[in-house]
């Protein structure tokens, strides 16, 4: 199952909700959508978190997608961003920053279907 998740969409219902039918649920708009992301990727809470990782704001954002669970395919035409993307397994997230992103939660959909 593929919907809006990202840490101002986080659809804290719908993921748990489809996981204990035991279907898999994949991120669309992961980093928030191609020309929609400017403030998730610099928003200050992500800042501090992946400075403390020695990571940026996107591999965090994706492995605290990947710590609930949720499957990611970012969308990037960058090669240095792709490399980037798939660079999530030398750090992880603990409970305390996990629940600094979930409190991020706006319900703020970046697009209707
Ligand atoms: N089912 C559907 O109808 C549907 C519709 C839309 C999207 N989707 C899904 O959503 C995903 C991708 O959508 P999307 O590309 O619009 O949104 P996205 O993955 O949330 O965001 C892509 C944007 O993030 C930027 N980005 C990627 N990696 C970055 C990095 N490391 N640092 C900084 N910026 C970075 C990209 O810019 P650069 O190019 O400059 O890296 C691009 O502007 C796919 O899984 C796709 O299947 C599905």
């Amino acid at each position: 199952m593929q919907n809006e998740i990202h840490p101002y969409y986080q659809d804290t219902d719908v993921v748990p909700f489809i996981h204990d039918q035991g279907i898999a649920v994949q991120a669309w708009y992961p980093l928030g959508g191609r020309g929609r992301n400017d403030e998730l990727l610099s928003d200050p809470v992500l800042a501090s978190i992946a400075q403390t990782h020695d990571a940026s704001i996107s591999q965090v954002i994706l492995r605290w997608d990947l710590q609930r669970s949720v499957i990611v395919i970012p969308g990037s035409s960058n090669p240095a961003h792709i490399e980037e993307d798939t660079e999530l397994y030398q750090f992880a997230l603990t409970e305390e920053e996990m629940a600094a992103i979930a409190a991020l939660n706006r319900n703020e959909k970046h697009d209707w279907y």
